[in-house]
């Protein structure tokens, strides 16, 4: 696939992803279009051989996998995450006063805020309405400009730019009408989900900015959108996944939830989830305890969340040399305390997969005085623990809802991801290891 192509795919992705709900939403789509199965997770599974297999837990995280035709080395795993720092809406959700109706909101994640102010904004996420049976969830994107959080005139803080500390509760309150749409909130989100407001039991909804994606610069060379940490890396890890030869591996896409909260939810990166989905397909295929506690040794993770790219006003914020730029490639991440997982071994597999995919790697560490993010892979391998390497793609102002990265990087992570899970990562005794 063209750059330009797979960039317009990543638009249409982001587009279609407001929240994680809807994210997984677009990759099970996906997914479904490419002969993947959903299964569900209170079902007995009979998998098959040359099977292709998806399973989402609370509609926020999926895993999808496939079943080697025959025979199998090890699991090659690529693992991304889904939700991006938001605004979430409280259970009663409006304030009134003065002729404005606000939104009652509360921080989800760590983001910037400043990028939130002036700006269109909707709502989305998932409502669970009453049936004659029990409960039903019912995804919802109200899906046009509805809020909008106002700064405050320059005139009425004459030092607005030297600083400005936010209070959430007291300045992140999005408008969303005068006091003549008092009650009508909820009434609008029911309309949208196609149900009675009364029927609503419960309600996950985020606000998110309403701006498109658009590809920018002299030469097309950068992409600014909403949520790019870290569905540029599901996008990418997706596009390799389902473009993949069949080889040794068993090759397994994860996509987690709540990495911004802390992971430790029943569906996030420190959850059940991976492990249970790799046990239950251990079991399918028959392997005793011996066979099972023998597949992690020629197993491999990639876990692959954006990177920061150095910025170009603030080059003093990166390391002297360990300092990624986007288009160069892909970001091998580290952290001498393993914040990162990050180690020798993983390196070079890394560095072998993407030398035979032809895909430029470069490397990110902190500054030696900052401290940096955590993410998915050190999580994960305190549930499944496996060889395992943090990438990411090269980006700018992360955690702002309008984030920019390259257009050349999706398609490296597609390409390494291509090749990845083709291949197979065995173990010939600890710490040499064949890659086929
Ligand atoms: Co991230």
């Amino acid at each position: 696939m063209e750059n330009s192509e797979i960039t317009k795919g990543l638009l249409g992705f982001l587009d279609s992803s407001p929240t994680a709900f809807h994210a997984v939403r677009s990759a099970a789509g996906i997914l479904a279009e490419n002969g993947y199965v959903r299964l569900e997770e209170k079902d007995l599974w009979e998998l098959e051989k040359g099977g292709k297999y998806y399973v989402t837990r609370n509609a926020s995280s999926l895993i999808a996998f496939r079943i080697p035709v025959q025979g199998y080395a090890g699991f090659m795993i690529a693992a991304s995450h889904c939700d991006s720092p938001a605004f979430k809406i409280k259970e009663d959700p409006e304030i009134v006063s003065d002729g404005y109706v606000r939104l009652n909101v509360e921080r989800y994640g760590g983001m910037l805020c400043a990028p939130w102010f002036d700006r269109p904004l909707s709502v989305a996420g998932r409502v669970i309405v009453r049936t004659d049976a029990g409960i039903e969830t019912k995804l919802v994107d109200i899906g046009r400009d509805v809020a909008l959080i106002p700064n405050l005139a320059i005139h009425m803080n004459r030092k607005a730019n030297e600083g400005v500390a936010y209070n959430i509760q007291k300045d992140l309150l999005p408008v969303i009408g005068s006091d003549e749409v008092k009650g009508c909130f909820m009434k609008t989100v029911a309309q949208e989900a196609g149900v009675n407001e009364k029927d609503i039991l419960g309600h996950d909804l985020f606000l998110y900015v309403r701006d498109k994606g658009t590809v920018w610069g002299l030469a097309d060379e950068y992409v600014s959108a909403p949520h790019l940490d870290d569905l540029q890396c599901t996008y990418g890890n997706l596009l390799g996944f389902i473009s993949a030869e069949p080889g040794a591996g068993i090759p397994v896409l994860a996509v987690f939830d709540n990495e911004e909260v802390g992971s430790s939810t029943k569906q996030g990166a420190n959850s059940t989830f991976l492990e249970d989905i790799l046990k239950r397909i251990m079991t399918a295929l028959g392997m005793d305890t011996q066979e099972q506690l023998r597949m992690p040794a020629s197993s491999f993770m990639v876990s692959a969340d954006n990177a920061h790219a150095v910025h170009p006003a603030n080059m003093d914020k990166a390391d002297p040399v360990n300092r990624p730029q986007i288009n160069k490639g892909i970001v091998l991440k580290y952290s001498a305390n393993q914040k990162y997982t990050t180690d020798a071994v993983s390196a070079a597999v890394v560095r072998t997969v993407c030398e035979k995919a032809g895909v430029p790697v470069q490397v990110f560490t902190n500054r030696s005085d900052m401290i940096g993010g955590s993410t998915l892979g050190n999580i994960s391998n305190s549930h499944i623990s496996l060889n395992t390497a943090d990438i990411g793609l090269p980006q700018l102002a992360m955690h702002s809802c309008y984030e920019t990265a390259g257009v050349k990087d999706t398609a490296y992570l597609a390409e390494m991801m291509k090749l990845f899970f083709s291949l197979s990562v065995q173990t010939e005794c600890d710490g040499n290891y064949t890659l086929k």
